[in-house]
């Protein structure tokens, strides 16, 4: 399987402070890649650094085998879409116009053709029935599930995702998993940062433990939880899996 997403001894500091300390790994096209790691291990910055919302300092990440660097940023952000914890909808915009508005203005599509393109990816996460509701009339699994609409409608190579269920009451992180899981299984290629060890366990291909800027362990992630090879390892996912 060719191989997608590549970190090649990824550096990054901000000031004295050294955040990705020398990251390789690669991805292959449809794997789902789950990262864990403490607070400040250098998780968001790691994906921030795939769409360049950060520069990194040495190294390099290769998306199809091309360098990022050297691409046009905002080719590389049609290309690598991102969802994060608490997505930014347009609040005076309803959930099939906060969909619409990248194609209309990215994708250069006419009205019709973005408004069809928006309902089928509303209807992939399952609010087909909402999208007239505005942000503040839908729950915050909902907006995220738009948030994941408005990534998706882009057609995206690579998706991000930074915690996105963090931020939610309980009894709605499970439908936001669930379209995840769905897109998983459709053949999405996705690189996740959750605490959500279920998901982990269940959807992940590969599980990533990060911590202090280094890449500490990888592997399936019932190895990772079952055999662990690093002690630390074992110590933080047994926290989380409690
Ligand atoms: N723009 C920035 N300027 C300065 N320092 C930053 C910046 N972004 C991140 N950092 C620092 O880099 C370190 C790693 O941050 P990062 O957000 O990548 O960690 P994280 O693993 O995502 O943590 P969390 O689990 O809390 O989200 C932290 O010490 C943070 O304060
Ligand atoms: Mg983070």
């Amino acid at each position: 399987m060719s191989e997608l997403l590549r970190f090649d001894d990824v550096y990054k500091s901000f000031g004295d402070e050294r955040v990705l300390e020398g990251v390789s790994f690669g991805m292959g096209r449809t794997d789902v890649e789950v990262v864990v790691g403490p607070s400040g291990s250098g998780k968001s910055t790691l994906l921030r650094c795939v769409n360049r919302l950060t520069e990194i300092d040495d190294g390099d990440i290769y998306l199809d085998g091309d360098s990022v660097h050297a691409m046009d940023v905002d080719a590389l952000r049609r290309r690598v879409g991102m969802v994060f914890q608490g997505v930014n909808l347009f609040a005076h915009r309803t959930a099939l116009g906060n969909v619409t508005l990248g194609l209309r203005q990215v994708r250069g599509m006419s009205k019709s053709e973005a408004r069809e393109v928006a309902e089928a990816n509303l209807e992939r996460v399952g609010l087909a029935d909402q999208a007239d509701s505005y942000p503040a009339e839908l729950s915050g699994g909902q907006k995220q599930r738009v948030g994941i609409a408005r990534a998706l409608a882009m057609e995206p190579e690579l998706l991000l995702f930074d915690e996105p269920t963090s931020a939610l009451d309980p009894e709605l992180i499970g439908e936001v998993l669930g379209v995840m899981q769905d897109l998983a299984a459709d053949g999405m290629t996705m690189l996740v940062v959750t605490h959500e060890m279920g998901f982990a366990r269940s959807v992940a291909d590969t599980l990533t433990f990060l911590d202090d800027g280094r890449v500490v362990e990888r592997g399936p992630p019932e190895r990772l939880f079952e055999r662990p090879d690093e002690e630390r390892t074992d110590q933080f996912l047994g926290r989380l899996d409690a």
